[in-house]
């Protein structure tokens, strides 16, 4: 293992798998990372999971540039700190804002909130229109990572987690408990913000209620975790891949339906719940399972939209039965949570034992078994696999 010092002129030998563009891939390559400016903090990474959302970018489903670092949830320690990021003694997590101390366990928040504008003024951070690292830092006054010839390459997000080390704005690196285990951090980072929060923030459930949770990958996982610590009575997970119908209810679920086609699901969904639940959360991004969703929530019932479709897809509405059902349809985004808000107090629940992020790591892998990796996402084999990187020689 060779140490990833800074080199003589300041700056940092990383490794990163960089997207090269829609249909081009990624590779793993060799960068070099500029110090942390002002505002900015070092982070030695220790752990980014495999999204979904990297594979839609891989996929060219949304547009994004590139080059740029891939990857969105994960964690590390803060390693140095630029000018003007306040400093603190001791290590406790504290939730203010650049108030970080080198050695801190971080969670990098894919949407760091500018605290600025409009959607920041009514405390939706999570919809800033101006977060930290907006244009995944490819702007030439935010590059921080180049090629050795020079290349300027962005970080995905701000962040781009699946590298050795990044430099992020000070407001993306949330300070958390240390004694959460670093896998654990780093899926609190997406998954499991998305999909607790989409259950308890977004959706609101409450006591006693009934929800189907349709896609069992990390972030549905997530929601059925969400909707167990909201302390709902029934919580009916489906999803086409057995295991991970006996997953869900290790973490809680009381209900497994395997999918097959839509209306021999609807029809089971409508059989364990008749009349319809009162919550479903989808969390695949496919129009028919979102139009599933509509189907099976009673009269009043709410239907949180969590899964993320190729841009421009459209899920078609039966507008008659929407209206005169009085049914509630919700959009998710990073569970309608403010991160330096809601890291802390998740990382609480794991350390706790009261939120079982654990039981979705199905694998450590290294940068190097990205590719398949992504490929057994796509079959839906497993819940999180999780970058862990090598701790300095
Ligand atoms: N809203 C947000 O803020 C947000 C944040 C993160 C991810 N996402 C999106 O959430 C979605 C899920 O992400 P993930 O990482 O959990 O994905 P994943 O691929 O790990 O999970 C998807 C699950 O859906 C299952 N599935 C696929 N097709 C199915 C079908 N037709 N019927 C039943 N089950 C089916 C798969 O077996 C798998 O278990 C993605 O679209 C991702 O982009 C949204
Ligand atoms: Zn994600
Ligand atoms: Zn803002």
């Amino acid at each position: 293992m060779i140490a990833r010092r800074p080199v003589g002129d300041g700056r940092t030998p990383v490794r990163a798998a960089v997207f090269l563009g829609a249909g081009a891939g990624f590779r793993v390559e060799d960068l070099l990372l500029d110090p942390p400016g002002p505002g900015e903090v070092r982070v030695r990474m220790l752990a980014s999971g495999v999204c979904h959302s990297d594979l839609h970018v891989l996929d060219g489903d949304w547009d994004r540039p590139a080059p740029v670092a891939m990857g969105h949830e994960g964690a590390g320690i803060v390693e140095a700190l630029g000018p003007g990021v306040g400093t603190r003694p001791g290590h406790l997590a504290g939730t203010r804002p650049g108030d970080l101390a080198v050695g801190d366990l971080v969670v990098l928040a894919w949407t760091a909130p500018c605290g600025a504008c409009p959607a920041c003024a009514r405390g939706e951070g999570f919809l800033c229109v101006v977060p930290r690292g907006a244009g995944h830092r490819l702007a030439p006054a935010d590059v921080r990572l180049r090629r050795p010839d020079g290349t300027p390459v962005g970080a995905y997000s701000g962040i781009g987690t699946m590298a050795t080390h990044q430099v992020v704005a000070a407001e993306a690196a949330i300070p958390v408990d240390p004694a959460l285990p670093v896998e654990e951090a780093a899926l609190l980072g997406c998954a499991v913000t998305t999909g607790v929060g989409a259950a308890t923030r977004t959706a609101g459930i409450r006591r006693g209620e009934t929800v189907v949770v349709i896609g069992l990958g990390g972030v549905g996982l997530s929601v059925v975790m969400g909707a167990v610590l909201a302390g709902a009575a029934r919580v009916v997970a489906v999803d086409r891949v057995p295991a991970k119908l006996e997953l869900a209810r290790e973490i809680g679920a009381t209900d497994g339906v395997l999918a097959g086609d839509t209306p021999a699901t609807r029809g089971e969904l409508l059989r364990l719940l008749p009349g319809g639940a009162d919550h479903a959360l989808e969390a695949i991004g496919l129009a028919a399972t979102a139009e599933l969703a509509l189907d099976v929530v009673r009269p009043g019932g709410t239907v949180t939209l969590v899964g993320m479709t190729p841009q421009g897809v459209r899920a078609g509405v039966d507008v008659y039965a929407f209206v005169e059902r009085g049914i509630r349809l919700l959009g998710s985004n990073y569970g309608s949570a403010v991160p330096a808000e809601v890291f802390p107090d998740l990382a609480g629940l794991a350390v706790a034992g009261r939120l079982p992020v654990g039981r979705l790591v199905e694998e450590r892998i290294g940068l190097d078994d990205l590719a398949p990796a992504f490929e057994a996402l796509r079959r839906g084999d497993g819940a999180r696999r999780v970058v862990v990187f090598d701790p300095p020689a």
